[in-house]
């Protein structure tokens, strides 16, 4: 009897601690997702004085609507921008962007910045309405089919990826909002895989390309796909290109829709 009401009390014991690491992975994995897929939230109060600092300093170069004159850039295609978002920076690497760099000589203090990035921020965050306000239940709101037609159509996709080739499983490495965030910002999060390419191309004509990880005015250093170590001097007749892996995820955030954007998450995770 007695040894029954304690393996009964074991067992007992054993769900609820088989209950407890089960409910701290899950916590464990909400953080670890968190940390690399923060959603940038913005303090209302902020982002107003910051669009007022933005306004009487930056709107008549950057344009009224951050989207830039023919005069300066578009800011919420920025890349400084986006990573000041992403990684919720308060300002901390404009500050010294817009101090020093050609039209920028502005002297801000911490609040003014953090203002400031407050602003453009939730400027970011307004063109990617859906994917930062929604709850993860209306994430899939979309149409899985016309995120299929969009993903082989308008979006140009299938120039880049396959269903059936690197996305095949993909919603089983990912979960849904990771997965808007991947295709939002692929560069983001912790494993970033994809480096700069460059192409060298000698006086003699041969062609080299890979992975960048030096280049200034006299030399260019790279790795190429076998793993070959290679850096030429930048001799007269040596042509160098580079290209940014992430420049057609870059161009894209400029033309989705939010319908767009619900669609493809609603079709893409659907590969599994
Ligand atoms: C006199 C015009 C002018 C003003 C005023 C100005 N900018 Fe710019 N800004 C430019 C130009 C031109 C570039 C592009 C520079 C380049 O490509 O080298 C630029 C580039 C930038 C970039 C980098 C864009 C990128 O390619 O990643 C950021 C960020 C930026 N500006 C923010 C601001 C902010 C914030 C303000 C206001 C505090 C501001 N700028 C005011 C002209 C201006
Ligand atoms: C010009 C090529 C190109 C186009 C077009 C393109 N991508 Fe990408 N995409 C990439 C590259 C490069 C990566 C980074 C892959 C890596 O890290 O190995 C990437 C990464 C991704 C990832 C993350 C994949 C992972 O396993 O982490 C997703 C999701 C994604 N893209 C979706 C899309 C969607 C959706 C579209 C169309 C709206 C699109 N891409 C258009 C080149 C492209």
């Amino acid at each position: 009897m007695g040894t029954d009401k304690s393996a009964e009390l074991d067992e007992v014991k054993k769900r609820f601690l088989n209950f407890v690491y089960a409910a701290s992975l899950l916590c464990l994995g909400a953080a670890s997702l968190l940390a690399q897929f923060p959603r940038p939230a913005v303090d209302p109060a902020s982002a107003e004085s910051g669009s007022k600092v933005y306004a009487s300093n930056c709107a008549r170069c950057h344009g009224d609507d951050t989207r830039g004159t023919a005069n300066a850039p578009d800011l919420l295609r920025s890349l400084a921008v986006l990573h000041d978002r992403r990684e919720m920076l308060y300002g901390k690497d404009l500050g010294p962007l817009l101090t020093t760099s050609p039209n920028h000589n502005f002297k801000f203090n911490e609040k003014q910045l953090a203002d400031l990035s407050q602003f453009l921020t939730a400027s970011v965050n307004g063109i990617l309405r859906s994917g930062y306000t929604a709850q993860p239940t209306n994430l899939l709101s979309g149409d899985a089919k016309a995120g299929e037609a969009y993903f082989n159509g308008t979006g140009g996709c299938n120039k880049c990826h396959s269903a059936t080739g690197d996305f095949a499983g993909l919603a089983t490495r990912y979960p849904p909002d990771a997965l808007q965030q991947k295709f939002l910002f692929p560069g983001s999060g912790l494993f970033i895989r994809r480096k700069m390419q460059v192409t060298v191309k000698l006086p003699s004509g041969k062609v080299y390309s890979g992975d960048l990880l030096r280049i200034d005015d006299f030399t260019v250093a790279f790795r190429e796909k076998s793993g070959e170590y290679r850096s030429f001097n930048r001799i007269a007749g040596t042509t160098v290109t580079t290209v940014d892996p992430f420049a057609a995820h870059i161009d894209l955030l400029d033309k989705y829709t939010d319908a767009d954007i619900h669609n493809l998450t609603t079709y893409l995770v659907t590969l599994k």
